[in-house]
């Protein structure tokens, strides 16, 4: 269709058919019955007609080419001007195939890896009958306590852009009309959801504009700046009115300033939860505010349905600003080019082929055994074929590993640890049982777990959250693993074998009980569908650990909010004075995180010679040249992610102690040195200036490249302007 086409259609719409396409309805309203094809969903509850339901613009929660092709058809049949429905679902990492969760791609730093998996996800659902994925979600995040830290990938603004940009690039491809392996992405949820206060789940955020800024919009604006189509909003206040009802984030932020003019949907039932916010009275009051920010699409509940048409004919409504969504909800029909194929990408037969295929699998693979963070290993890792191995602990043969958000996830077919272990030795060599559950503990499992831990050369304790304990609604306030599994450890110390922890879990974890009773941790996340093998690969040394923290480990939930790119204070901790009491500081904790951002050990061991910097001072016109000389001074091949970091040592507004401004990812064999280099621009430079202005300031800054966030080696240069 041309824009005389669309401008024709929304011209023949009814007030009612336009407002029902602003209307997103959950699955269950779709299923037929089989007995007399009615819809059989529960209408009542939301107060809305089956003549609404006929004319409804869009699906959520969707999946299965027949199933969505039933559903299509049958809503072209109904739909007076046959304008056909959205599908949409939260395919996160992934579809069937499942992919480590985003926490954990964060810690691949693999860009290249992050897009295939996303292009993956979108191929998967495409054929399945999908049009777009509420992904990717690029909320920054900096309190584990919050169960969501799992969708996100991580502390950083940079890193957090360039994965929103892969997750977008992969999603939806060149083309969304003619390429239909390609879903929409949905980017979310905007803005600054990961900010909730105590780390509780739908808590309120309040940030100086500063904050939000500088810290929590770059990612989303990077995921515009890549042609993401759609926004979601968040369920939270920024500065003071929820997101959902607020002007100034949609229209002056989101619309005019960042240009956005895709589909702007409400996250679930957040339209109405202006009211238990207390900024609107009753669900008209919601509709207004909804509609007066520009959110076009709400989600699950119906307000809209029910009052807009009659705040439209009242005239407080202006009927320009429904046409304005209805338009942008066409325009995205149209770029999916439903309007000549309604049924899209869904396709039974080639669902059956493509959906888990070995290719998507083995790509699943490749991107878990680069998520896993080696944290610690006193030369227990890699383990040797001949050693006779007691897996341990409640995930050793569970299949509770991918995490949250894979609802969609293929059960049936994908390995456990213990099976993954078995096909990689000898049977024999591995002894398992189950140790513990993941938060009870008996003394009959106890006996079990000592019994063939007695019997083997190292321990291996497969030990962490259900994925129930973090994603949406998991807040903890103890982030401790489960004093169950804290006991199985500590009686298991008491045998004197070399012990190896293996992590399944969605956030950075205080992994006190862990790590100082332990010889080497691995964590590996929610690895997602080829998980167990990923992580048979690293324990065996098939792959050499390359992961790297894109979100700091705590040493305790007092320390928290504990992030790498904070300020300096006026009375910073000086080494120089360890007794100073009157300096910024815990009296029973180090400031500094157990296992800080960047940070991630390998099996062999890098050496990085002194940086050389191109000049000490650079203009605008004349960027800096930075070069390291890096050496694998082991014995094995490994993958080296160099970060290079910044910090203005006088700014007008201060400044963080360091943030990451590039990285260069690197494989080196045994022996090989390799030169790396990067160009800082006066652009990398820039900041929010007290007036909110973004520029740079002449003067002196340091310039740090290293291994991650702490270790990294500081030089000077000054800015000239
Ligand atoms: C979540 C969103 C999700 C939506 C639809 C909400 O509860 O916050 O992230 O996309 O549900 O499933």
């Amino acid at each position: 269709m041309n824009n005389t086409q669309l401008t024709g259609l929304l011209e023949q719409m009814t007030l009612e058919e336009k407002i029902a396409q602003m209307l997103q309805l959950v699955v269950s309203y779709f299923v037929e019955s089989e007995v007399d094809g009615q819809i059989t969903g529960p209408m009542e509850s939301l107060g809305i007609t089956e003549e609404t339901v006929n004319q409804v613009g869009s699906a959520l929660g969707i999946g299965g080419a027949a199933r969505v092709i039933q559903v299509q058809q049958n809503h072209m049949k109904n739909d007076r001007l046959g304008i056909p429905m959205l599908f949409m679902a939260d395919i996160v990492h992934g579809y069937k195939t499942i992919f480590p969760i985003p926490l954990a791609i964060g810690c691949s730093w693999d860009q290249d890896l992050a897009e295939q998996s996303a292009a993956i996800a979108a191929k998967e659902s495409a054929v399945s009958g999908l049009h777009v994925t509420f992904a990717p979600m690029v909320d920054l995040v900096r309190d584990p306590r919050w169960g969501r830290v799992m969708e996100s990938t991580g502390e950083d603004p940079y890193l957090n852009s360039l994965f929103a940009r892969s997750f977008v690039r992969g999603f939806q491809g060149d083309d969304l009309a003619s390429d239909v392996n390609r879903v929409a992405a949905c980017v979310k949820h905007f803005a600054a959801y990961g900010a909730g206060e105590g780390g509780r789940e739908y808590n309120t955020v309040d940030l100086s504009e500063r904050q939000l800024r500088e810290y929590y919009l770059p990612a989303y604006k990077a995921a515009l700046e890549e042609g993401c189509e759609l926004v979601m909003t968040s369920f939270n206040t920024v500065h003071g009115s929820p997101a959902t009802g607020n002007r100034t984030l949609m229209r002056d932020i989101l619309r005019t300033e960042f240009g956005f003019d895709g589909v702007l949907i409400s996250d679930w039932g957040a339209v109405i939860e202006l009211i238990a916010h207390g900024v609107a009275e009753d669900e008209e009051q919601a509709a207004f505010l909804a509609i007066q920010a520009g959110v076009d699409i709400e989600m699950m509940t119906s307000c809209y349905v029910k009052y807009l048409p009659e705040l439209v004919r009242s005239g407080k409504v202006d009927e320009s600003l429904i046409d304005e969504a209805v338009r942008r909800i066409l325009h995205l029909k149209n770029k999916l080019g439903l309007f000549e194929n309604p049924l899209r990408g869904a396709d039974p037969e080639a669902e059956r082929e493509i959906v888990f295929c070995d290719e998507h699998r083995a790509a699943s693979r490749e991107l878990a055994s680069k998520s896993c963070v080696l944290l610690k290993n006193t030369n227990v890792l890699p383990l040797q074929s001949e050693q006779q191995i007691a897996l341990i602990g409640p995930f050793a043969q569970s299949k509770d590993i991918l995490g949250s958000w894979s609802w969609t996830g293929a059960e049936e077919h994908f390995m456990n640890l213990h099976e993954a272990i078995q096909g990689r030795i000898t049977s024999s060599k591995v002894l398992s049982a189950e140790g513990s559950g993941i938060d009870t503990i008996t003394e009959k499992q106890i006996q079990e777990a000592v019994e063939i831990a007695r019997q083997s050369d190292v321990i291996v304790l497969a030990l962490g959250e259900s994925s129930l304990m973090s994603g949406e609604g998991g807040s903890r306030t103890d982030i401790r693993l489960p004093e169950a599994q804290l006991q199985l450890i500590a009686t298991l110390r008491t045998l004197e074998k070399p012990i190896v922890v293996v992590l399944f879990n969605g956030r950075p974890l205080d992994l006190h009980g862990v790590e100082d009773q332990v010889d080497a941790v691995l964590e590996a996340w929610f690895p997602g569908s080829e998980g167990a093998s990923a992580i048979t690969d690293i324990l065996y040394g098939d792959v050499n650990p390359s992961g790297r923290l894109s979100m700091s480990f705590p040493q305790s939930v007092g320390q928290i909010p504990v992030y790498y790119n904070h300020f300096n204070t006026g009375r910073p901790k000086k080494e120089s004075e360890p007794d100073n009491r009157y300096a910024s500081q815990y009296l029973d904790s180090p400031n500094e995180p157990l296992y800080p951002f960047g940070y991630g050990l390998s099996y062999t061991q890098f050496k990085y010679d002194d940086m050389v910097l191109s000049s000490e001072e650079m203009t605008s016109d004349l960027p800096l040249q930075i070069t390291t000389k890096i050496t694998n001074t082991g014995n094995m091949p490994g993958e080296e992610v160099v970060q290079l970091y910044i910090r203005d040592i006088t700014g007008e507004v201060v400044r963080p102690m360091k943030e990451l401004k590039a990285y260069s990812k690197v494989l080196l064999q045994p022996g090989e040195c390799i030169e790396v280099s990067f160009t800082v621009t006066e652009e990398q430079l820039k900041y929010h200036h007290y007036d909110l202005s973004y520029t740079s300031d002449a003067g002196e800054f340091a310039v740090f490249v290293g291994p991650n966030s702490r270790d990294a080696v500081e030089r000077r240069f000054r800015l000239l302007k």
